[in-house]
């Protein structure tokens, strides 16, 4: 028997979800029926849960786990282990900018200090608005494309400081 969402319980140590949020775990349960009968789904279900809330709440890792049958301790490591996933609320456009070999040398820092010009914050932290954060990561998987980022779970690349100025007007005006 499944169980309801009210039931869920959060890990020791991390925040519950905030009441507001807590109708979304039904939509993410709906969203998990799909992946349950498929092996090797873990991470199509983090990305529905980090599309829903903006990051991986501790209810929706027990969702998860208890929906694709698999181990709490399995789901997590998971979500640790790619640096796509948070585990805290995020603002509303997070850029995860590559910083590895293939990226750095096509110009990667330079992409990072125009972004944190232009947001006027340094990696790592919000943005005075709350609108934007600018994360420095690993490869993304999107060598072909460099210097490459994410922005939410969206890939970019190749996105240059030039580049800078005009996506973060679009994103802004609600491109995501
Ligand atoms: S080195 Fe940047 S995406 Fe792989």
């Amino acid at each position: 028997m499944s169980i309801h969402h009210t039931e869920l319980e959060t890990p020791a140590g991390r925040a519950p979800l905030p009441e507001s949020e807590r109708p979304k775990l039904e939509t993410l349960r709906e969203r998990l029926q799909p992946l349950k009968e498929q092996p090797g789904t873990t991470i199509e279900a983090l990305y529905a849960a980090q599309d829903l809330f903006s990051y991986v709440p501790p209810e929706a890792i027990v969702m998860i786990a208890e929906e694709l049958s698999l181990p709490e301790s399995q789901v997590f490591g998971v979500v640790t282990f790619y640096t796509m996933f948070a585990l805290e609320p995020q603002p509303p456009h997070v850029l995860r900018v590559c910083r590895d070999l293939s990226c750095h040398l096509a110009g990667a820092q330079k992409l990072i200090g125009g972004l944190e010009d232009a947001l006027g914050v340094r990696h790592g932290h919000t943005s005075p608005a709350g609108e934007f954060k600018v994360e420095v990561v690993s490869c993304l998987g999107l060598c072909d494309k460099q210097p490459s980022m994410l922005v939410n779970l969206e890939q970019h690349g190749p996105v240059t400081e030039a580049d800078v100025p005009a996506l973060l007007e679009r994103l802004r005006n609600g491109a995501s």
